[in-house]
Parts: C-alpha cells; structure tokens; sequence
C-alpha cells in the first residue's frame, strides 16, 4: 500500500482518514490543514515521519511550529507541494476550491488522488480532466455517492448504462413547505439526520446544494451528460447510488452512512479491507425512495442549469454558495436566500471558459464579490 498524504487533516474528512489509515497499516507521510492548530500539533507528534504543511498560520503559530524545522512548511503552495510528491496515495480532505491546486499536483505526479474535495471537479472540471491520467494518476472517489458509483461502473460497458442515480437523504428538512424551510435557523440546519460532516457540507446538504455539486462531480468523474443523472430522495442513506441499465436491471450499492467505508476503498483498492464488526442488518432494514423537491430547494435546479452551461459557471455557483452559507451561519441572511443569492450571481456573472487554476481562482473571486454584493437585498 502507498503512504498517504492527509490534507484537511483535522477535519472531519481528515480525522476518519487517519483512522482508517491507521486500520489498514498505511504510513502517513504528509499532514496538511489550514492552520497550525493544537490538533494537528498533536497529529504532527503521533505521526513523527510526516511532513507537515501549514496553509495559512498566524504569526504566532509559525513561531510555534518552527521547532519542528524543515519538516514544516507553510502557505497554500506547501500543501501542493506535499501532494505532488510522487509515490503517494494522496486524500484530499480539504474544504472549498482551495483544495484544486493539491488536486493537480497530485495528479501531474502520478499519484492516486482519493479525492473528497468535491469543489476541485465542480470548480475545476476542466483543469482536472486535463491532467488525469499524467503518469498513471487515477482519482478514487471518497464522496460516498460517486465511490459507490465508481464501484457499480467499475470494468462495465458504458453503452449498457441507462442512468446513474444519486441517492440524498433530504437533510433534516425534508417533507417541509417552502414557509417552513424559510425559517429554518443555522441550529436546526447543522442537524443533519444521518451523516457527522463539517459545517458548510451539512448546510448544502439542508439546501440540497450538496447534492448539485454532486451531480456535477459525478459528470466530470463519469462523462455521462446531465440527462443521464439523476437524483433521488432516500431518508435512511443506506443505498448510495444505483445504476439502471439498459435492459431494465438496477444495480445499487447499499452501506451504512460512514465515510470511513469509502476512505477504506480508495485506500485499499483494488483491494478491500476489513470491517470489523456485526453484518450489515439488511433484514429489518426498510428503503423508501421519493422524487426531490425541485421548488422547495432550488439549489438542485441551479446545480443542473450551472453544470449544463458548463464553463465558468459551476465554479460560481460554487463560490456564491460559500459566501450565502456563510452569511447564514452569521445569521446575516435566512435559509431561503441562499439559493437566492446563488442564482443572481449565476445571473450577474457572464460564463467563460476556465483551463488554469488561476482562471478559477479569478471566477471564484469574481463569484465571491457579486455574491457578497447580494447579500443585503436578498433577505
Ligand atoms: N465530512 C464528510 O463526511 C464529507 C463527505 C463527503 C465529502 N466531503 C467533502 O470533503 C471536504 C472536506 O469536508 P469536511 O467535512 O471534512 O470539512 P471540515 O470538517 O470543515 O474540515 C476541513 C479541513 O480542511 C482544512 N483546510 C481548510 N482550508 C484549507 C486550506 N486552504 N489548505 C489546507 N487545508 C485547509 C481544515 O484545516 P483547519 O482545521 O486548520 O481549518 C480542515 O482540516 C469537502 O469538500 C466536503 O464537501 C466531506
């Protein structure tokens, strides 16, 4: 097994994949985070042979971490650098697009990429494809809808394939009148019903924005067109995705809702490692499958009319879903604009092509600003 770089090591992401790393044997050779925290300080010294990388430390936390001399780094360009290194399976646990440039270079360096940092394919799609593949690279998907679908397509015909489906709980407003979701307040969003993430993924998840990511992902990850895509509505997160055939046959992939399933997979594969533990309790268990509420959460809508129009305009919506989650959890704006401030600014922002990081940068800078810009009237 290759030795794993864990970037966004003290997120959620993170925690889980030196767990599982830890389980399957695999040495950590890199620990990456945005800060030089207490945490990864405490990471740093349980991992004595891992480079560390420091993305933005504070004065304070530079003078801290020098004792540990040349085996720290510090700024974004560090955390790439820990990527590109060959030789590494490299988990990307980063939050937002600041988690592309990692992407790229671990795959110029012909490294295994089990990628959770979604906002690399939906803002950088085209960046990604277009160094794929260098020098034996591969991506292992670790978002638990597309590892699943990775493993139902695996070896299969594509002209066999009809769809690919998405499963999404329905977050922990589901069911509810669009007057209802209105008033949701930051505490009740952050309760996710089935899964434990970090605070801007279970917002999107409460919007359904996550799963329009999602659906963006899963077309740069897989190539099917957004015709081909589809979501639906699955309260106990047990089947992550399903794959309909041509001839009439559905094929799902069932598993509890825990990320260290998928973390286990991509570092493993192609094989499998061992979870301990009692059989999945399949008799008992029900499955109840519903159409998305399309009207009472737009983001879904957006994420298809951003991901069709393909370009720049994933990368804003991207980006204007930041800024509007954030203004949420500030309590600056309500539930319902968030996916009001996303479709201005998918509106005000004219769609261009985007082939380098710093192209994507700029989109989500500009995306950025307009949203903040909407941010007072939209409430
Ligand atoms: N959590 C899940 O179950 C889950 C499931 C599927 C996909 N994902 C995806 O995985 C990614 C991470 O999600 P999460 O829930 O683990 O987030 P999280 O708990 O908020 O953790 C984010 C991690 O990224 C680090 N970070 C932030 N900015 C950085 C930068 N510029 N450079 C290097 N590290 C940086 C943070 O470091 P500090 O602690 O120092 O700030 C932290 O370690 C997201 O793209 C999310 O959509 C998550």
């Amino acid at each position: 097994m290759r030795p794993v770089a864990v970037l966004g090591a003290t997120g959620s992401i993170g925690r889980q994949a030196l767990e599982v790393a830890a389980e399957v044997g695999a040495e950590i050779a890199a620990l990456a985070a945005r800060r030089g925290s207490d945490e990864l300080l405490a990471l740093a010294a349980a991992h004595r042979d891992a480079r560390v990388a420091i993305a933005a430390p504070s004065a304070e936390e530079r003078g801290r971490w020098a004792a540990l001399g040349s085996r720290v780094t510090f700024g974004a360009e560090a955390v790439a650098a820990l990527a590109g290194e060959p030789g590494l399976t490299v988990i990307n646990g980063v939050v937002g697009v600041a988690g592309l440039p990692a992407s790229v270079a671990a795959l110029l360096a012909g490294n295994r990429l089990a990628l959770a940092n979604k906002e690399s394919l939906v803002a950088g799609g085209p960046v990604i494809a277009a160094v794929m593949g260098t020098g034996g690279s591969e991506i292992v998907p670790v978002d638990s809808e597309h590892s699943a679908l990775y493993q139902l397509l695996s070896g299969r015909d594509r002209a066999g394939v009809r769809r690919v489906v998405l499963t999404a709980s329905g977050g922990p407003f589901r069911g509810m009148s669009a007057p209802e979701v209105a008033a949701a307040t930051p505490d009740q969003a952050l309760r996710h019903p089935t899964w434990r993430m970090g605070p801007r993924i279970t917002i999107d998840s409460a919007t359904l924005m996550n799963k329009a990511l999602e659906v963006i992902e899963a077309h740069h990850l897989f190539g099917y067109p957004y015709d081909a895509i589809d979501v639906v509505v699955h309260p106990q997160s047990v089947v992550h995705a399903v794959v309909e055939l041509t001839d009439g046959a559905l094929l799902a992939h069932f598993g509890e809702a825990d990320m260290r399933i998928p973390l286990r997979f991509a570092l493993t594969y192609p094989g499998r490692g061992t979870r301990r533990g009692d059989p999945f309790p399949l008799a008992g268990t029900t499955l109840t499958f519903e159409a998305p509420d399309f009207d009472v959460f737009p983001a879904l809508r957006l994420g298809y009319e951003a991901g069709r129009a393909g370009g720049s305009a994933p990368a804003v919506l991207n980006a204007a879903d930041e800024i509007a989650v954030q203004a949420f959890l500030a309590g600056r704006i309500g539930f319902a604009s968030i996916p009001v401030v996303v479709e201005r600014t998918l509106h005000d922002v004219a769609v261009r092509q985007v082939t380098s990081v710093d192209e994507v940068f700029a989109v989500d800078a500009e995306g950025r600003a307009v949203a903040t810009s909407h941010l007072g009237n939209s409430c």
